[in-house]
């Protein structure tokens, strides 16, 4: 059964947790959905999973459209966000709203994600108006990242935690259905989700919120070298995918792959006439 914004604010009404991991193509949607996972997240770090760049800021609207349109594909129950990349919505509203319809449009997705809080309330609205689902997203937002100095844990004085509780407020006053924490101590995390009736998603945001997102690479630990404080490696597909991948060129280099079972067979008689022909 598909999942909605409905079945979504249902989940944090009864006080069931959401879970939500990204995808970027057809075949992770399609076991991400299998597994049951409620909601799959185009995020824009595509940019680095799949594109190999350093951070966010060089995905474009085309770059979303095409992923977002292989993942929905392979997601025929899972709720599918997509993110809108930087400066699809910085602009003007009216790119923010012809932006995030043709995410929908295009793209197949059923809502879409946009960083930012009491400055981007405008435009909320009037995606929201369009009758586009928004999913805000406050706290560390990596498109940001040379504003903000860097990849950094935010809300840590009091200042800069009113800062994030006043966004919270604003995006769900502003209509979005849901909010990601990115990157906010758990206590904060926990008191802005007591205060509102959107459902939060942490990643690195603590236990409290009403549900949580990683992005599916670092969880299956499918890169090595640094990775955040708060990614939990729930398997070692990257060391499965390099003992397949060194076990299928032994085979391929010691003729021991294709065996006899992985090969078609012709009748014996056609190959004797076409080595007379050859050979005449
Ligand atoms: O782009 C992304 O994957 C994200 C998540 C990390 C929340 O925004």
């Amino acid at each position: 059964m598909k999942n909605t914004v409905l079945t979504l604010q249902k989940q944090k009404e009864e006080g069931n947790k959401i879970a939500m991991l990204t995808a970027y193509d057809y075949s992770t949607a399609a076991i991400i959905n299998a597994a049951g996972i409620e909601t799959i997240l185009v995020g824009d770090s595509l940019g680095m999973t799949m594109l190999g760049y350093d951070d966010t800021l060089p995905v474009t609207m085309e770059d979303m459209i095409h992923h977002t349109k292989a993942v929905s594909k392979g997601a025929p129950d899972a709720f599918v966000i997509a993110d809108m990349p930087f400066m699809s919505y910085q602009g003007s509203v009216y790119d923010a709203v012809m932006n995030a319809g043709r995410l929908v449009k295009e793209g197949g997705a059923q809502a879409v994600k946009i960083e930012g809080g009491v400055e981007i309330s405008e435009e909320i609205s009037a995606i929201v108006r369009a009758s586009i689902p928004v999913c805000a997203h406050i706290g560390m937002t990596p498109q940001s990242v040379n504003a903000m100095g860097g990849f950094k844990v935010q809300g840590k004085n009091v200042q800069k935690a009113r800062q994030i509780i006043e966004d919270a407020k604003a995006v769900e006053k502003a209509g979005a259905f849901m909010v990601v924490l990115e990157c906010v101590p758990a206590a904060l995390s926990a008191l802005i989700t007591s205060q509102l009736s959107i459902p939060t998603i942490g990643i690195g945001a603590g236990a409290g919120c009403d549900g949580q997102v990683l992005v599916y690479q670092d969880m299956l630990n499918l890169f090595p070298g640094h990775q955040a404080k708060f990614v939990k490696h729930f398997g070692e597909v990257g060391k499965a995918m390099t003992d397949a991948f060194k076990a299928y060129s032994d085979e391929v280099k010691s003729g021991a792959f294709p065996a006899e079972e992985h090969t078609f067979k012709i009748d014996e008689e056609i190959i004797k006439t076409l080595e007379g022909e050859i050979n005449r």
